[in-house]
């Protein structure tokens, strides 16, 4: 299948963008697929950008920045690199994780560029194009990219996502250090219970649903929903609307 990715480039406007620039006034070759957007830093790439660009239809997104210890705002890239892991396993979620990639760039590093951009595009190339890319994608699919999107967005997940170095190498608050493998097993839990949680925010924002009605489209354990339900609604987010027969029927309420 003659098959040309779009590709969705960040570029740190310092180092990656310059390098880019060097590529390109140098006459290096590479696949005229991407399609570049100019950022001041990585670290100002919102996890929530990824998300908007599959939605969009993207085949593949790439984030490139500065090298480690040279963002012009010094610990950009290291933000970048924290928002860029929580966006990985969040794509995991629906096996969309092979369609990005971070890379370090400098100012210098025309050929790097060049060479980067061509490897990415043919990994694309292997990977197929984005169910995502058709006019009608999969609405199950779409739904999933858009709680997926505000889950990335969520901030309990973020602080999270930002504490990890204290918490793996200065203690929380009581002093206690936790295990870089335990925590990763408590954040895939907090990314995997965001996600439901948030994609049954947007099942009722359509229409009131009972436990065992989400249960079924979000093929989970009824159980599971009534932990999920119970957690929205101590936020404010979902309420009782109805009973019918004797399953209570739940509704999406406030602002997200
Ligand atoms: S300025 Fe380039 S990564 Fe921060």
């Amino acid at each position: 299948m003659n098959f040309e990715p779009k590709i969705l480039g960040f570029l740190c406007n310092w180092c990656s963008y310059a390098g880019a620039d060097l590529a390109g006034v140098s006459r290096m070759q590479y696949p005229p697929n991407i399609r570049i957007l100019r950022v001041m830093c990585s670290g100002r790439v919102d996890p929530e950008f990824f998300f908007e660009g599959f939605l969009k239809g993207i085949d593949g997104i790439i984030l490139t920045g500065c090298h480690l210890g040279d963002c012009h705002y010094l610990e950009g890239n290291y933000e970048a690199m924290m928002k860029f892991d929580l966006v990985k396993r969040l794509l995991s979620l629906i096996n969309f994780e092979n369609r990005v990639r971070l890379e370090w760039v400098s100012a210098s590093e025309g050929k790097r560029f060049a060479e980067i951009v061509t490897d990415f595009t043919n990994h694309i190339k292997e990977q197929g194009p984005s169910p995502t890319r058709t006019d009608n994608p999969d609405p199950v699919l779409v739904e999933k990219l858009k709680a997926l999107k505000n889950a990335a967005g969520d901030q309990r997940l973020r602080a999270l996502v930002g504490r990890e170095r204290k918490i793996t190498e200065q203690g929380n608050v009581y002093g206690e250090v936790i295990s870089k493998e335990k925590f990763d097993e408590l954040l895939n839990l907090a990314i995997k219970d965001e996600f439901e949680r948030h994609w049954i925010l947007l099942m009722l924002q359509k229409e009131p649903k009972s436990v065992k009605g989400i249960a079924k489209e979000l093929k989970i354990d009824s159980s599971e929903v009534l932990k999920h339900i119970v957690s929205l609604r101590n936020q404010n987010l979902v309420a009782l609307e109805r009973i019918e027969g004797l399953s209570p029927i739940y509704v999406r309420i406030g602002e997200n």
